[in-house]
């Protein structure tokens, strides 16, 4: 399948493929149903629960979620293979048990290909020895009753190597560079961008992709986004250029961006 694959690069270091989408269906309905779950079920499952990388439940308004602010409009659930399956809730079962391998081969099959894009062959190795991945499903409610302005996500870079969009994406998503900005639009092939992980690696030849989720202009409508990261695992022991780090390390030198 990766064979006839083409990759473009932007000025913002965004890679554009012509890989048709991936369904979100069940990742998706998974993610709807957790939600809609009571405050007791949920919270079974918040980060400080789960307790790897940045596994868990983050809900809207949260004040010490890892991965969002209290003032940004989503709730957020991060899947991976940190943990197993059944360290997750039931509803992301099905898709852990049926969808997760085969995504996961063609995300390191993608990863080979941005590697050779990027001109970073080199760090192949390192990458596939040491890195795992990591699922950020985003839900982002109708906004229909409240009063909320501004940001829906707030600027960020990613902790990942590669953030991958396997399903594309609807409307909303900024990027940011050198005080110029650009929407991204509705995507309907796979895309994907540099990491804060692959500016390490590389002392800033490739730079993290910073983005953010603009104000809805329709706020009456929900919003589904689906992210796929490879990031280190916690225990792997990586050569950084300014010396070895296991992933625990990198991912507390991450949070100190923010
Ligand atoms: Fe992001």
């Amino acid at each position: 399948m990766l064979d006839q694959v083409k990759l473009e690069i932007d000025e913002y270091g965004l890679v554009r493929t012509n890989i048709p989408v991936f369904s979100d269906i069940e990742l998706r309905a998974a993610l709807v149903t957790f939600v809609k779950r009571t405050w007791d079920y949920r919270k079974t499952y918040l980060q400080k629960e789960l307790k790897v990388a940045f596994d868990g439940y983050s809900y809207l308004g949260q004040e010490d979620s890892l991965n969002q602010y209290s003032f940004d409009q989503l709730h957020s659930f991060v899947i991976s293979d940190l943990l197993p399956y059944s360290s997750f809730p039931k509803e992301f079962h099905t898709f852990l048990l049926q969808e997760w391998e085969p995504m996961v081969q063609f995300l390191t099959g993608l990863q080979e290909l941005l590697l050779r894009k990027f001109n970073i062959e080199h760090l192949k190795g390192e990458l596939r020895n040491n890195m795992g991945y990591m699922a950020s499903c985003n839900y982002y409610p109708s906004l229909s009753d409240k009063k909320i302005k501004g940001q829906r996500l707030s600027t960020h870079r990613d902790v990942s190597f590669f953030t991958v969009f396997p399903f594309g994406l609807d409307r909303g998503l900024v990027m940011q560079k050198d005080g110029q900005k650009q929407n991204v639009g509705v995507m309907e092939r796979v895309f994907a961008f540099p990491g804060y992980m692959a500016e390490v690696m590389t002392e800033g030849k490739i730079k993290a992709l910073d983005h953010y989720v603009e104000e809805s202009k329709r706020p009456n409508k929900e919003r589904f986004s689906f992210a796929f990261f490879s990031i280190p695992r916690p225990e792997a022991v990586i050569n950084f250029p300014k010396g070895e780090m296991d992933g625990k390390d990198y991912y507390k030198q991450y949070l100190s961006l923010f």
